[in-house]
């Protein structure tokens, strides 16, 4: 069976985006592949974190992959710093990325902003950790958001060149699945930024955990333009956050963006932001109370992650010995 590998940093709430763009796809696929869904702690400490933080953030983004609709005996959920060889294959690939690739990365660019200099080096080296997650378990498929598209390009180039350049068909080329309406979902605040748990400001998104009034004022608040809406999606040009509701909508209501552009075209914003708020809270409400529901049990989330490394480190650690055996570096077996 084809294999999945993708992650989640546990650096803030969950948000619309990441629900739309990864979690609900993650659980339309569990059943067809064999699945590893990870919590990225180590990507996480790339930027400060306070600890106490840290630790609940893990436990809540746990608490919101099984509250999507993840089964925890069907897939393996874990937090990434318990299988080491995430790390240490990490290292390798430090040794196999050149400078150039990483130089082009967009996020490092926006991440480090212009104090380029006082940037931590795994902010740097991110997509190395990155490339070593989903290489680690010769993962053939990495289903993300759009904003992850490029980190998938420079995986494939490590695997690439680490074949070549030890004469091995060691790693596959892993294919990203960008699926769905909302691949990219934009800020409430500003349709032309991404939606993202590091924006200050709380309006621009729409957590997992919010409760219906909250998702009504955030939604009354977005930012619209004066016009009705299009009736055709022609009309979307040019008027991002109108393209980004119905996106949300499309997304939502699990129909044809152009069926739902068709549908609400001539509306007035105040009224298509009710109906709107109507789908969002009975898609999310449900969610939210069940995650509230798993946080009320840390013990059981933790148990999750620790039996998901258990496995996890199964599958990893004799890749990671072939990794080794390839490149000469001496393992005695007794030492595995
Ligand atoms: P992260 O934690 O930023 O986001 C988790 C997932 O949510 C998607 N996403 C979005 N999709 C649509 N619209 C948005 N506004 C939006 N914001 C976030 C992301 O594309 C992602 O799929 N580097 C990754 C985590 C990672 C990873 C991996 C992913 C680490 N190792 C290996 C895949 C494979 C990240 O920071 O995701």
């Amino acid at each position: 069976m084809d294999r999945i590998f993708s992650g989640v940093q546990p650096t803030g709430d969950l948000h619309l985006g990441n629900y739309l763009g990864a979690l609900r796809n993650w659980v339309r696929l569990q059943h067809d592949y064999d699945c590893l869904y990870c919590v990225v702690d180590l990507h996480a400490v790339t930027v400060w974190q306070d600890p106490t933080v840290l630790s609940a953030n893990t436990r809540e983004v746990t608490a919101g992959l099984i509250a999507a609709g993840l089964d925890p005996a069907a897939n393996i959920i874990f937090n990434q710093s318990q299988v080491p060889q995430h790390a240490e294959l990490a290292w390798i690939f430090n040794c196999v990325a050149r400078l150039g690739w990483l130089n082009r990365m967009t996020q490092f660019k926006e991440k480090a902003g212009k104090n380029r200099e006082n940037a931590s080096v795994g902010l740097y080296a991110y997509p190395n950790l990155m490339a070593a997650d989903i290489l680690l378990y010769k993962a053939t498929h990495v289903p993300v958001g759009e904003d992850q598209k490029q980190h998938l390009e420079l995986a494939r180039d490590i695997a690439a060149k680490f074949n070549n350049d030890y004469g091995t068909e060691l790693f596959p080329q892993p294919e990203p699945l960008i699926l769905g309406a909302a691949a990219r979902v934009m800020s409430l605040r500003d349709g032309s930024a991404k939606m993202s748990k590091s924006d200050p400001s709380e309006n621009s998104r729409i957590n997992m955990t919010d409760d219906a009034d909250t998702i009504a004022r955030k939604l009354r608040k977005a930012k619209t333009d004066p016009d009705a809406l299009p009736s055709g999606v022609a009309g979307l040009e040019g008027r991002g956050e109108a393209a980004n509701l119905l996106g949300i909508f499309a997304a939502l209501s699990d129909a044809p963006l152009a069926d739902v552009v068709a549908e609400q075209g001539g509306r007035q914003f105040s009224e298509f932001k009710e109906t709107l708020t109507e789908l969002a809270v009975s898609v999310l409400a449900p969610i939210g109370e069940e995650m509230a529901r798993l946080m009320a049990d840390p013990g059981y989330l933790d148990g999750v992650l620790a039996d998901g490394a258990g496995r996890a480190g199964a599958i990893a650690a004799p890749i990671l010995d072939e990794v080794f055996d390839v490149m000469g570096i001496l393992r005695p077996v007794a030492l595995r």
